[in-house]
């Protein structure tokens, strides 16, 4: 394919913090202005949530623009598929009456989770006690191991007589790790699912989705990159052991889905107007008293894959800024703001004591025996956000919290975010038009 220099760049929608900021919510508003959507890493660890209708959706393979009839929608390279958590997703849209198969494609060179990966992930976190990572135990990180070591399966296998034996060598590698584990487990009851995913994973079509993209750009379609997990779960820049096992940042949409560098074009950060994890690992912000738990019920924050309840505090900006150095954020989306609506006072993380000095970045270690957040307070709103829909009714100390924020990180705060349903989306310059 001949490369034209005029083609249209890709956008790149992502997470900033610990991943669950909101990205499905997002990417299904903004999908009528895009022809494409097309995931690029993570798999089924990920669960994006939408609302629309009074209904509740959660994707965890499949991208979000999915519910918009005019929108092709690609699983890239970078992802790795659960044949059988594919399945689950599937009959779910069809039930709702959703057929999919006409705007669904899939890359032949997207991983496929065995169900043995998913016993050495729980092997691999019961081994470890307390030292585990918290992984949602999908099997994201034995898949991303075995596609680096050069062991892995892929979509495009499927199609290949020598399918079984492929499947059955590695089943069977997987195996004799599995031995060494106290663990045991029943791959016979899982095994005939599995099978079941991937006859319907042959009834999709499967592209080359590198080519593919690459010429939608061409032909001037506009192209939107769907993260998954957040910035600070990346494997090289995240709060390593404690982390996913792909790139989560920017550049993961580069190699997850066969896009150049400089075929990037807007790159949409998202946060929450406060932070949230799940799993292990350092939390600098975190609250674990009566404000946190009231963040976690006011903002329902459970895990949408595994119902965990996600640790919840501040809003951390060093750690934000961070995340928008390595994505090169050019936008923000500030999501969940109503969940701040009963709050007095607000607290923002604006510095670190780190081993007794001031900082305003990210350590190595951030564990917090090392480093204490320092905090500014502002003032609530004490209003209730989510009957707003003219960004020229909010409250002015909400404006002064945004205002703050997109000073502190020099991006701005193109969207805020006020409650679940499509609906609740205030477009800063209010030109935009959420179709509904
Ligand atoms: P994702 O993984 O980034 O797509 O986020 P999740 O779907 O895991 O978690 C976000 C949760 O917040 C979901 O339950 C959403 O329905 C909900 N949500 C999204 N935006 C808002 C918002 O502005 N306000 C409130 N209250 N909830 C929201
Ligand atoms: P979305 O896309 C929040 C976390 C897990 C764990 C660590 C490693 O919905 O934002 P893994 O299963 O990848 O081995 O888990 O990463 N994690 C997420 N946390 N949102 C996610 O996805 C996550 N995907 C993985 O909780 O701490
Ligand atoms: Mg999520």
């Amino acid at each position: 394919m001949t490369i034209d220099q005029n083609q249209m760049k890709a956008d790149v929608l992502l997470g900033l913090q610990w991943g669950d900021e909101g990205k499905g919510k997002i990417v299904d508003v903004l999908t009528p202005h895009y022809d494409v959507i097309a995931r690029f890493q993570g798999g089924p660890n990920a669960g994006h949530t939408l609302k629309f209708n009074e209904t509740k959706h959660i994707l965890h393979t499949i991208p979000s623009g999915i519910f918009r009839e005019n929108c092709i929608n690609i699983i890239g390279n970078g992802v790795v598929i659960d044949p059988v958590v594919f399945k689950k997703e599937i009959d779910a849209l069809e039930k709702f009456g959703f057929d999919i198969r006409k705007r669904l494609f899939i890359s032949r060179k997207a991983h496929l989770i065995l169900p043995t990966h998913k016993f050495l992930d729980a092997a691999s976190e019961s081994s470890k006690g307390k030292e585990k990572i918290g992984s949602t135990l999908k099997g994201i990180g034995p898949t991303y191991m075995d596609k680096t070591g050069r062991n892995g399966l892929r979509v495009g296998d499927i199609e290949s007589p020598k399918f079984k034996e492929k499947y059955t060598f590695l089943k069977d590698k997987h195996a004799q790790i599995l031995s060494f584990y106290d663990f045991s487990y029943n791959l016979a009851e899982v095994e005939p699912a599995w099978f079941e995913g991937i006859e319907l994973l042959k009834s999709f079509t499967q592209i080359d989705s590198e080519i593919v993209i690459n010429q939608y750009l061409n032909e001037g379609k506009k192209v939107l990159a769907e993260g998954a997990q957040g910035s600070l779960l990346d494997i090289d820049f995240g709060s390593y052991p404690f982390v996913t096992s792909s790139n989560t940042i920017c550049a993961g949409a580069c190699t997850g889905l066969g896009i150049a560098p400089n075929r990037t074009g807007e790159v949409i950060g998202i946060f929450k107007a406060y932070c949230t994890r799940v799993g292990s690992g350092p939390f600098p912000t975190e609250l674990e008293n009566e404000t946190g738990e009231q963040m976690r019920q006011i903002g329902a924050e459970f895990g949408s894959t595994t119902g965990r309840p996600r640790r919840c505090g501040w809003l951390d900006l060093p750690a934000l800024k961070y995340a928008i150095m390595l994505n090169g954020a050019t936008q923000l989306i500030m999501m969940k703001a109503d969940v701040m609506d009963g709050f007095s006072t607000i607290q923002v993380c604006t510095s670190y004591n780190y081993k007794g000095e001031k900082i305003s970045y990210l350590p190595y270690d951030f564990s917090p025996e090392l480093l204490q957040p320092v905090y500014t307070e502002m003032k609530g709103w004490n209003t209730k956000l989510d009957n707003i829909t003219s960004i020229n009714d909010i409250p002015s100390e909400l404006l002064a919290y945004v205002e703050f924020i997109e000073k502190e990180t020099g991006v701005p705060v193109k969207i805020i975010s006020v409650g679940p349903d499509r609906g609740q989306t205030l477009f800063r310059n209010n030109t935009e038009k959420v179709a509904i």
